[in-house]
């Protein structure tokens, strides 16, 4: 059986968040199910250093990967580099030269995503080697499917794909603009039955229609997305799908997420030996500018800066910050608002909140090293990995009872006791009665430590979602 993935991140490349983890740790899983599985990605700026930096070896093939758009020949550069075994396709072309994702999406700045889906169409001829089906991901390689039901020159051509979304929120819309006339998609298929959506076009809602089946990342979110209340007339679209829809819970990449052999550490841990996860917290308390001996408990969290991860019922619970006995660390970036607010607080809260904008990769693996509970509070999260990773830490996850979140981790104060602290009602008080729960329980050593136990001994791997995937391929062949 041979796939191809198709997605515009890729950790440790090219990644925003965790649809970069999922393509570069799911892959691996299923090569262990003797699967042969590839993947192609968008070589964007900077990823061609990195790879040369990384010491990769790189091959580069003489034939390219072809594209037409706007009624020029748009080709890509294919470069060859195998990762834990798999082999990835980056494609180099000036259209991956700028910024990822466009603030504004039209029928201009949606040219990458097009072409980048006809070149993974091109690519079995320069690497004479065909997929039986093509596994895309989120509205950013949505254009694949649409096109093998719906480009005058690229349809019907037999493959098989699979659409995993991994954000229904984002649906890849745009008004259409030249779309029909440039992009080569039968402007036939611009209906309620196709490609059109209120008036826009979008490619999220064509893939639903066009892809032999549907994932998405947690069997909650599966199940949310074909409610109003989760994606409003989105759901009509999903719910008349719902036969080819699941919901897969992601896994992490449990060898680089191991604080037993975690090369970013000052000192690794374990489960039963956990004395180096102290001197993990020292040296985070080193990084802010609270007291060094202080000892009650440090919330962590490390985030894309944007409405989906609830800061705006975290944000006034922070005012009062001095009162609710522990320490914040949070590291992200993202939207104006946030990185300001969280850079005000943290400045007239010097001793207790600390702030760190960016993305970093030895900062994350710190703070939830470091830190002892990991805070969650999502309006919506189709799965999260944070929360398992936190949870792999030894950081105790305090989250919102929502998608991805509500499967993994289940409140402590329940019968038979759980791996973390939950609520329901998407407001302040609702996460304080959460937080506080947790920041009290901290105090007592016994009861911490049978919960971080718990949420350290759950097996966040791929194996099983990898089988599921793997009988999903085989249901559609
Ligand atoms: P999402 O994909 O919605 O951002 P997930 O919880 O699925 O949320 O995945 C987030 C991933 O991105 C995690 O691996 C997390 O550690 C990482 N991440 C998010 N923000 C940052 C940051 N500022 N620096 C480093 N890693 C980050
Ligand atoms: C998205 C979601 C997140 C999920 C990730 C990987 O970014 O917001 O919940 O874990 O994709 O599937």
């Amino acid at each position: 059986m041979r796939v191809l993935f198709v997605g515009t991140e890729l950790s440790p490349f090219s990644k925003v968040g965790g649809l970069g983890d999922v393509m570069g740790s799911l892959p691996k899983a299923l090569l262990q199910q003797g699967i042969d599985v590839r993947v192609v990605t968008p070589a964007w700026s900077g990823v061609m250093e990195r790879l040369r930096e990384g010491g990769y070896k790189v091959s580069t093939f003489p034939q390219k990967a072809s594209a037409s758009y706007a009624w020029q020949a748009a080709d890509a550069t294919v470069h060859r580099v195998d990762v834990d075994g798999a082999p990835v396709y980056f494609l180099e072309s000036e259209y991956y030269a700028g910024e990822m994702y466009p603030w504004d999406l039209n029928s201009w700045t949606v040219r990458p995503f097009a072409i980048f889906a006809m070149q993974a169409l091109d690519l079995k001829k320069v690497i004479g080697w065909a997929p039986d089906v093509y596994h895309c991901h989120d509205w950013t390689s949505s254009y694949l499917p649409c096109a093998l039901a719906w480009h005058r020159k690229l349809r019907d051509q037999g493959q098989k794909s699979v659409l995993t979304m991994h954000n229904a929120a984002h649906q890849g819309m745009f008004y259409p603009g030249s779309f029909f006339d440039e992009s080569g998609m039968d402007p036939s298929c611009f209906n309620a039955g196709g490609l059109e959506f209120y008036g826009q076009v979008s490619l999220l809602k064509g893939a639903i229609f066009t892809a032999s089946a549907l994932t998405t990342v947690s069997p909650r979110y599966a199940w949310e997305i074909q409610t109003y209340e989760s994606t409003q007339a989105l759901s009509g679209v999903l719910y008349s799908q719902r036969h080819k829809l699941s919901g897969i819970l992601n896994g992490i990449d449990v060898d680089l997420w191991n604080p037993a052999t975690d090369p970013l550490l000052p000192e690794c841990y374990s489960a039963s030996s956990l004395a180096g996860k102290a001197t993990c917290r020292a040296e985070l308390l080193k990084n802010t500018s609270f007291d060094p001996a202080y000892s009650g408990p440090i919330v962590v969290c490390v985030s894309r800066l944007v409405e989906q991860k609830g800061f705006d019922i975290v944000l006034p619970a922070l005012k009062q910050v001095r009162a609710l006995g522990a320490k914040f660390v949070f590291l992200g970036s993202g939207h104006r608002w946030i990185e300001d607010a969280l850079r005000d607080v943290s400045a007239s809260n010097s001793d207790s909140v600390c702030f760190f904008p960016g993305y970093s990769e030895p900062l994350a693996h710190l703070l939830y090293a470091g830190g002892d509970i990991y805070l969650m509070p999502s309006l919506f999260e189709p799965c999260g990995l944070s929360q398992m990773i936190a949870m792999r830490y030894g950081a105790v996850p305090v989250v919102r009872e929502v998608g991805g979140l509500r499967d993994t981790v289940t409140d402590a104060d329940v019968e038979n006791g759980g791996n973390g602290f939950t609520f329901l009602t998407y407001d302040t008080q609702g996460m304080l009665w959460s937080l506080k729960r947790a920041i009290e329980r901290f105090s007592n050593v016994k009861a911490w430590q049978k919960i971080r136990a718990r949420g350290m001994a759950e097996d966040f791997s791929w194996d099983k979602s990898a089988r599921l995937y793997g009988e999903l391929y085989k249901k559609i062949l």
